[in-house]
């Protein structure tokens, strides 16, 4: 049972795999606080075998993703004072893959996809021929942009 201060905020946190409950924990709040601080802040002072993933921290690789209050979101982007309801936050795994364990979802259905939709670069020349010149005004420039902040 949690009681939540002033000072801290109640994190409802997914325990287990396909099975499950929300576990609930007693954070405390810090300026400019990210989602994925509080899921460190939980395995390093509240409890150490809580599973989640991250990497680069910075917003570029993706592998901090979970649900958070309901919705998708890289959690080391997501700053808690904009996503926290009533003082609370509700952090589960990725809603549509396969759990491994607590907040860390099996990315393996993703990748398969990924693979199937040939998301890989292909080169149209060799590293012996003069670069390309793309124009920022061409079509298929202005159709990259939509996407231009994915890593891949
Ligand atoms: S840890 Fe890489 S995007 Fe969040």
């Amino acid at each position: 049972m949690s009681t939540t201060t002033e000072a801290t905020m109640e994190v409802r946190v997914w325990r287990g795999g396909e099975e499950g409950e929300y576990e609930s924990f007693d954070v405390p709040r810090r300026d400019s606080q990210t989602v994925l601080d509080v899921v460190t802040w939980i395995q390093r002072h509240a409890d150490p075998t809580l599973a989640y993933r991250f990497a680069c921290r910075v917003g570029v690789c993706g592998s901090c993703a979970m649900t958070v209050n309901g919705r998708p979101r890289w959690t080391c982007r997501t700053h808690v004072s904009k996503v926290v309801e009533n003082g609370r936050l509700e952090i589960g795994p990725l809603a549509n893959l396969p759990v491994i364990r607590d907040l860390a979802a099996d990315m393996t259905p993703f990748f398969d996809k990924w693979q199937k939709a040939m998301g890989i670069f292909v080169p149209s020349r060799t590293r012996y021929e003069p670069l390309e010149t793309i124009s920022p005004d061409s079509a298929e420039r202005q159709a990259a942009d939509a996407a231009i902040e994915c890593i891949n």
